[in-house]
């Protein structure tokens, strides 16, 4: 949608499924990310909750709060003029019932600007989708390699399981998901599960059939160097560029040539 001027909606999204436009999405955590990506044109800034791992260093999602997901979840709208705003439910905050997943999805769009909530699960988070849809608020589902069920899954591995992984997406579907991300599943699968729907599909290590592609910022930017998954293409290696540019910085304050007279007051 790079010709699209005025503000992405959900229905504008979805539409873009039946005009033949593929989607694109990025995660974002902040404002700085947010506005770059925005100006890029990139249809959909997610507020993943992969922050867990990008921003708090720690080694699955499963620690975020809903209260740091409003907060990164604010942030990031404040930076987005033209771009959809999605924002992860994290863990435990819809598996207690569909009060609770009313409540944070509820928060995530009044408190944090989002204009969408995505969460995890198939066939098991039907019942919480519809619900959430039933106040209309926007749900992108979520299946395949779902980070929030790493333990289950003894770590992120590949998905492979067809015939469920096509029953999980028809559910998400039913109970009125406009969007659904397939994440780490062979190509031919999530193939099968873009031709059997009508919402459009967003893979992330899915093969090039899905409707649009997701990628984490950081990873596409390669600012995690020593990172190689194979779905990640890295557009740039703004790491490596960070880090000389800081090294820089330390070799001139040491030699004493910055700053110069220019970045200087008189
Ligand atoms: O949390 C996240 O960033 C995600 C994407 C990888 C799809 O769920």
């Amino acid at each position: 949608m790079s010709s699209h001027e005025r503000p992405i909606t959900v229905p504008d999204f979805q539409a873009a499924r039946s005009k033949g436009v593929r989607l694109t999405v990025l995660t974002a955590y902040d404002y700085t990310m947010a506005r770059l990506f925005d100006a890029a044109g990139v249809d959909a800034l997610l507020v993943g909750d992969s922050l867990g791992m990008v921003v708090q260093g720690h080694s699955t999602a499963l620690p975020v709060t809903l209260d740091q997901m409003v907060y990164h979840t604010r942030c990031v709208a404040r930076g987005a003029s033209r771009a959809l705003v999605i924002a992860d439910l994290p863990f435990m905050t819809y598996h207690l019932g569909t009060t609770q997943a009313l409540a944070s999805a509820g928060r995530l769009l009044q408190e944090g600007g989002a204009h969408a909530v995505k969460l995890e699960g198939g066939e098991r988070s039907a019942e919480m989708i519809a619900a959430i849809t039933r106040v209309d608020i926007p749900v992108m589902g979520h299946i395949g390699l779902t980070p929030q069920s790493v333990h289950r899954l003894g770590g992120f591995r590949v998905q492979r399981n067809a015939e469920q992984l096509l029953a999980d997406a028809r559910a998400v579907e039913q109970a009125g998901a406009f969007a659904l991300v397939i994440e780490c599943v062979p190509s031919e699968v999530s193939k099968r599960i873009t031709e059997s729907l009508q919402i459009p599909t967003i893979g992330i290590g899915a093969g090039p059939h899905c409707d649009g592609q997701v990628l984490v910022g950081q990873d596409m930017l390669g600012m995690f160097p020593d990172l190689h998954p194979r779905f990640v293409k890295r557009f740039a290696e703004v790491g490596k560029l960070i880090r000389e540019s800081a090294e820089a910085f330390c070799r001139e304050v040491r030699e004493g040539t910055f700053p110069a007279a220019e970045h200087s007051f008189r």
